[in-house]
């Protein structure tokens, strides 16, 4: 039996990718390289380039293996770029997926990992995230994410689909081994722009917002080392293999950093300043989010390895410098 990986060529997708075909698992690539690399895959890795929404494709590639699972990574991603194209989202998030569920029900796929988000919980003014929280998203993006949540409940309840919805806190970090990490250029990702800024790559870094209700008035995020994401990935299927998941997991340490605590970090682990500008809240952006993942814990033995900011920065700034 085989797993599938939709954007396995993206930066979460190509980390996991690595972490299960070290367990020997045999692993299946669909990606259309929109923003991921072939280049950060293994040579030999079964590979197609792919749109997920494209059904004569896809229904191909299902009927040329045996897949038992799919983790679903193809999306985008960028909040502001669904502030502004909404549809975008809707069509790239939300669509694409009723065509991989469809495929999935025709072919008889067990198992279905989805990668959701924790900005699907929007401003919810508690401390810790849990997964029962009502969900308020605040952005198109977190919106087309949800919407895909309830398609894949209302799938599973109909046709018996064992599934597992994974919601990522911030995502940060690249191979301590330096196989893969983030590549694309006009990232967002906070740590990823402050390790380029110091690298001279980008000539200064915005902090969106200071005047929030937080100790520093920047925003609070929990921020998840991407190799400890790609292992909780491992736990959840292997723990899927067993019993029926149906659930929503919550993937963050459970502490949150502010923008400018972040900052600081990459300026101790680069050792140098980093030029700063004062910027204007961008839309969207909840104040603080950080997980509550006991559940995760729990359930699958999941136990990370890099919670640690200075790893976290370290292993992302060694990424970036490698050009
Ligand atoms: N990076 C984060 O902090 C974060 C946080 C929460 C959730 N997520 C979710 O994790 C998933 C992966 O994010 P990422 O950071 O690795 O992004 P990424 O852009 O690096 O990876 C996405 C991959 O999917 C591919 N892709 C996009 N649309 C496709 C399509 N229709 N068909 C085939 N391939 C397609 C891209 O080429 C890329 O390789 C996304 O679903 C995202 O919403 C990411």
């Amino acid at each position: 039996m085989s797993i599938l990986i939709t954007g396995g060529a993206g930066y979460i997708g190509s980390h996991v990718v690595y972490e299960f075909i070290g367990q020997g698992y045999d692993v299946i690539v669909v990606d259309d390289l929109s923003t991921g690399s072939r280049s950060l895959l293994p040579e030999k890795i079964q590979f197609y380039k792919a749109n997920v929404g494209n059904q004569t494709m896809m229904e191909n590639i299902f009927r040329s293996h045996h897949i038992d699972t799919v983790l679903h990574f193809a999306g985008s991603i960028i909040v502001p770029e669904s502030v502004e194209n909404p549809l975008k989202y809707y069509q790239d998030n939300t669509c694409v997926t009723v065509n991989l569920l469809q495929c999935c029900i025709k072919e008889g796929v067990k198992n279905f990992i989805f990668s959701s988000t924790a900005s699907v919980y929007g401003n919810n003014p508690a401390k810790l995230m849990k997964e029962d929280y009502l969900p308020h998203p605040e952005n198109p993006y977190a919106s087309s994410k949800l919407m895909t949540e309830m398609m894949i409940h209302d799938t599973a309840k109909a046709h018996g689909l064992n599934f597992a919805i994974l919601r990522y806190f911030n995502v940060a970090g690249a191979d301590p081994q330096g196989r893969t990490g983030q590549i694309k250029k006009d990232a967002t990702h906070l740590i990823k722009v402050a390790c380029q800024t110091a690298l001279g790559i980008r000539p200064d870094i915005k902090v969106y917002g200071t005047d929030y209700d937080t100790p520093d008035g920047t925003c609070i995020r929990d921020y998840i080392h991407v190799s400890d994401l790609a292992n909780a990935h491992l736990r959840v299927y292997e723990h899927m293999k067993t019993q029926i998941a149906n659930k929503i997991y919550n993937c963050g340490y459970g502490r949150g950093f502010s923008v400018l605590e972040v900052i600081e970090c990459v300026e101790k682990i680069a050792r140098k300043s980093l030029r700063k500008e004062m910027a204007p809240r961008r839309a969207g952006d909840p104040v603080a989010l950080i997980a509550d993942s006991s559940l995760l814990k729990m359930e699958t033995g999941w136990a990370p390895e890099f919670d640690n900011l200075d790893i976290i920065v370290r292993t992302a700034l060694d990424w970036e410098a490698r050009g």
